[in-house]
């Protein structure tokens, strides 16, 4: 009962499954192969919802937590973002000292201002989302020859 409750709040259908075969010495054989069958099938759809978490494949961001007076979301097509570059162009994590750490395929991606804001207190072209954003959104732009001009991420 104990090993039930660690997993129900993960994944209660593979922790039922998994419940069913730790106590398969008292099924009946077919019931046992259809409990395999189904943990087979509930790992593998759990493995492929975290590969394929792409995110949305278009995106207005607006700052939420220091947000400016005239809010001026930015549009941002993530898909076409995803078709040329690496996740970790954009996402990274961070470690206990508050250092900055690379992307690992099929990290949990939170977003940009939870980490940039200002009560973190980061350097002034990473202070904010606004800041963070600019300084990888246009920085990249600039490098690849892509228009930085205001219009083309914030739509009059
Ligand atoms: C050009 C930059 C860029 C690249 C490349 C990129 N992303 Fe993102 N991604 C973003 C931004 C910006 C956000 C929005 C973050 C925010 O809201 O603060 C985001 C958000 C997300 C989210 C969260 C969406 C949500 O609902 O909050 C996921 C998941 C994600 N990206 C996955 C990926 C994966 C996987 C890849 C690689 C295949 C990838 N991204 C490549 C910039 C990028
Ligand atoms: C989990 C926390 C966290 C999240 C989420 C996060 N960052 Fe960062 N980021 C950091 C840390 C920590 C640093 C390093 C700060 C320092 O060295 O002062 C950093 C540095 C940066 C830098 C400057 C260094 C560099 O790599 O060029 C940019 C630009 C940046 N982040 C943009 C973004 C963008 C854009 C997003 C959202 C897609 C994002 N960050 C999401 C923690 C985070
Ligand atoms: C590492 C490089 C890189 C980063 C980071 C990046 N971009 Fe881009 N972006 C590009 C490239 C390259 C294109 C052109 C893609 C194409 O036309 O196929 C582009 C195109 C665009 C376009 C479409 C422009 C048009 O004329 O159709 C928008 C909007 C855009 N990016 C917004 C953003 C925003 C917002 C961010 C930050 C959250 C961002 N980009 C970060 C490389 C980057
Ligand atoms: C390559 C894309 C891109 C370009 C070009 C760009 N920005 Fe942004 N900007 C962003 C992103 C992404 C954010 C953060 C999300 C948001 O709040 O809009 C942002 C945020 C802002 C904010 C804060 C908005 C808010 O609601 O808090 C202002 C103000 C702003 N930008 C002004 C400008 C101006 C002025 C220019 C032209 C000189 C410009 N931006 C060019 C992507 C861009």
């Amino acid at each position: 009962m104990i090993f039930i409750k660690l997993y129900m709040s993960e994944e209660s259908f593979i922790c039922a499954v998994q419940f069913l075969i730790i106590r398969g010495k008292m099924m009946k054989k077919t019931v046992l192969y259809a409990a395999a069958f189904a943990l087979v099938m509930g790992l593998g759809f759990s493995v492929n919802a975290m590969a394929g978490d792409k995110g949305p494949a278009e995106m207005t961001l607006q700052a939420t937590v220091d947000a400016a007076a005239k809010p001026k979301p930015a549009m941002f097509p993530h898909a076409k973002h995803q078709e040329t570059l690496a996740c970790g162009e954009c996402h990274h994590g961070k470690d206990a000292a508050g250092k900055q750490v690379a992307y690992v395929e099929g990290q949990k991606n939170e977003k940009c201002e939870s980490c940039h804001n200002k009560a973190a207190g980061m350097d002034k072209k990473i202070a904010t989302f606004k800041d963070a954003a600019h300084t990888r959104c246009k920085g990249c732009h600039t490098e690849k020859k892509v228009s930085t001009k205001c219009d083309t991420c914030h739509k009059k």
